[in-house]
């Protein structure tokens, strides 16, 4: 955990968390990329300390050698503001009460009730609500707005009208390690391409579900004069917070409509239905639309999901597996329709060997989705010339259509 001065009095304390664990929320895979755990300390006359951290791997240990390296220690914060319960920032709330019973803890009231429940706390609690404050003296005067689902109920957002930085938790905030660095402007153009994808894919696997919701916050959030973006996960914006600002208006935008480009999502036992996909690609790249390919199960379902929440178009390309659908893409529709990936414009294609099933399956399976299907295409065994001519045609098609919405 380090130490990061936003201004004379608002600091950034965060850890890395690479290696352990790999997933997120148990489903994500961070395991290349890692995360940051970012918590914030406001000092006025009193001190508040904004989200905590987590249990994972030494988090815990590194707040408490920051604090101490600045000769301060956990006993020292008068408040501790609880954006959110999830407990990859409230693991450490255990040890935290141990050593300061005194500090007094803040967040909504549904926030209040999971205290109890995730830790046993309800004494030396306060619930707040939307437009209630928070007076530290030194002027910072904290604000909070309630941001319901985003992204689970409790959550809210702390405001700082002195500094004009706005405390976001998990909203504006991103996959991938800071290695050294906290700030928008010490990262070069790479790294910000790099933090851009995995700002993507933390929405898709996390908020994208509550799109509506963000768009709400956002609404709600505008009148502030916000002069830094300081998420509980990622880059901390005070150079341009709006890139990451109009970044998540972007994404929620995607639930209603994705970017012109089509995810291919396939899978195939013995290449009879990669046979009939190469078809269909090639009439993809005839009409010149950008396309993303993922196989499952070999590809982690995690980056599968931020290519198709992200995209208009989508092939599905499957076998008939035992009279049904091929399992590992059953779960991938299961997550589309969990993970609300609607208002695509979908071809499926596939093979059977001994007899059909996957159709019927996928076809009442995509109900809830509200996908607009072409008609899709099964043959048996290997495609012969008259399928591949006709799955090419497909391709074009949903190329044609993808690049007219
Ligand atoms: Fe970063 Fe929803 O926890």
């Amino acid at each position: 955990m380090k130490f990061f001065p936003i201004s004379q009095s608002v600091f950034c304390l965060y850890a890395d968390i690479d290696g352990f664990p790999e997933l997120f929320e148990g489903i994500w895979t961070i395991k290349k990329s890692g995360v940051s755990l970012n918590c914030f300390m406001v000092k006025g006359e009193k001190t508040a300390l904004i989200d905590l951290t987590s249990d994972w791997a030494d988090a815990s240990k590194q707040i408490i050698s920051a604090l101490t390296s600045s000769g301060l220690s956990l006993k020292s914060i008068d408040f501790l503001i609880l954006n959110h319960l999830e407990p990859d920032h409230t693991g450490f709330l255990r040890e935290f009460r141990r050593e300061n019973p005194k500090c007094e803890i803040i967040s909504t009231a549904k926030g209040i009730n999971l205290l109890k429940s995730f830790y046993s706390i309800s004494e030396g609690v306060r619930a707040v609500k939307d437009g209630d404050t928070l007076d530290l003296g030194g002027n910072h005067i904290l604000s909070f707005f309630e941001t319901p689902n985003v992204h689970w109920p409790e959550t809210m957002i702390t405001w700082d009208a002195a500094s004009g930085i706005l405390f976001s938790c998990d909203a504006f905030g991103s996959f991938g390690k800071l290695n050294g660095r906290v700030f928008d402007d010490e990262f070069t153009e790479a790294e910000h391409a790099a933090f851009e994808t995995e700002s993507l894919r933390y929405y898709a696997n996390i908020i994208s579900s509550f799109s509506l919701f963000v768009e709400k916050a956002l609404e709600k959030l505008k009148p502030l004069d916000i002069k830094c973006v300081a998420p509980s996960h990622g880059i901390v914006w005070r150079k341009n917070p709006r890139v990451i600002i109009d970044r998540y208006a972007k994404y929620a935008s995607y639930a209603k409509a994705g970017e012109k480009r089509i995810t291919v999502v396939w899978g195939s036992m013995y290449g009879n239905t990669k046979a009939g996909l190469d078809a269909v690609i090639r009439g993809i790249e005839q009409e010149g639309v950008p396309y993303a390919i993922h196989r499952v199960p070999d590809e982690d379902i995690s980056y599968v999901l931020a290519d198709a929440y992200k995209n208009a178009g989508l092939v599905i390309a499957m076998p008939t597996y035992e009279y049904a659908m091929f399992p590992p893409m059953a779960y991938v529709i299961d997550l589309f329709r969990r993970k609300h990936i609607f208002n695509k414009t979908v071809l499926r294609i596939g093979s059977f060997g001994w007899v059909g099933g996957a159709k019927k399956e996928y076809e009442a399976a995509i109900i809830p989705l509200k996908w607009n299907s072409l008609e899709s295409y099964e043959w048996a065994g290997f495609p012969v010339e008259a399928d591949l001519s006709l799955l090419e045609e497909r391709g074009r098609e949903l190329a044609r259509k993808v690049l007219n919405l």
